[in-house]
Parts: C-alpha cells; structure tokens; sequence
C-alpha cells in the first residue's frame, strides 16, 4: 500500500481565521478531512500532521523516509529559512512535493526563495487549500 504523509508547518493550525484573503476560509480540520476522503479512495494509508516546530517536521520526514512512505509538506515560512527540513527532506530519501495555499511568487519578494524546492519532486503552490 502506497503511504503518504502530509505534513504543515508552522501557524497552519490557524487556517480558517489566519488572513483569509489569502489562505482562504478553510480550517485544517477539513482539508485534514478532505484529504483523508480522497487517500481512502486512492487505497492510500496517510499520517496527517502539523507542527509549529521544526524537530519534529524533521522527525516525520525521517521516519516517512524509514518506511518508503512518500511527503506532502506546506513547510509555512520554514520553506524559506529551513536547511534542517532541506537536509531532512534530501537526506531521508523520501520523495517529497512542496505545496503552497497560496502563489508565494506572486507575493513578497523573501517567499521566492524556497530552502526545499531543490531537493523536492516538484512544487504545486497558489491553488488554494
Ligand atoms: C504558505 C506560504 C508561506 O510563505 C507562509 O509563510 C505560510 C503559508 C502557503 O501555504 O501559502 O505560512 O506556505
């Protein structure tokens, strides 16, 4: 069985109140929700989490490497300063997308910068929650 997890990083526990002009009205809860739906669907086994914290995203991505499992990771504002989930996401062997609510590029000019998206398999980011 294909495993993913989907993991958010820092201040997306504030997802619904959290300037919804930009992240949308959605709380975590249902894009955890939505989420679950389509990986029961797709016969995928997922482990869904957030941290403000960036040891134990480090952690989650460790052990998703451990068990062959693939990521899904909103790292928040720790996609542009993190070499730790850099050196996490490239040292585990899990392969790994980066995904953004909203369209970092179209913002300021410190979101351009992404510390992961080289080590990542691609970047999907401005297509909302
Ligand atoms: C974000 C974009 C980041 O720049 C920001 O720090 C976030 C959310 C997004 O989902 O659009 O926390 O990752």
């Amino acid at each position: 069985m294909t495993a993913v997890y989907v993991l958010n990083g820092p201040n997306l526990n504030l997802l619904g109140r959290r300037e919804p002009t930009v992240y949308g009205s959605a709380t975590l809860d249902e894009i955890e929700r939505r989420v679950r739906e389509r990986a029961s669907e797709a016969a995928v086994e997922l482990t869904f989490g957030q941290s403000n914290h960036e040891g134990e995203l480090v952690g989650w991505i460790q052990e998703a490497g451990l068990q062959g499992a693939g990521v899904v990771i909103n790292a928040g504002a720790y996609t542009h300063t993190s070499l730790a989930l850099r050196d996490a996401i490239g040292g585990s062997g899990a392969v790994t997308v980066e995904v953004h609510i909203s369209n970092v590029y179209a913002r300021e000019a410190f979101r351009h910068k992404s510390m992961i998206a080289p080590v990542c398999a691609g970047v999907i980011c401005g297509s909302g929650p």
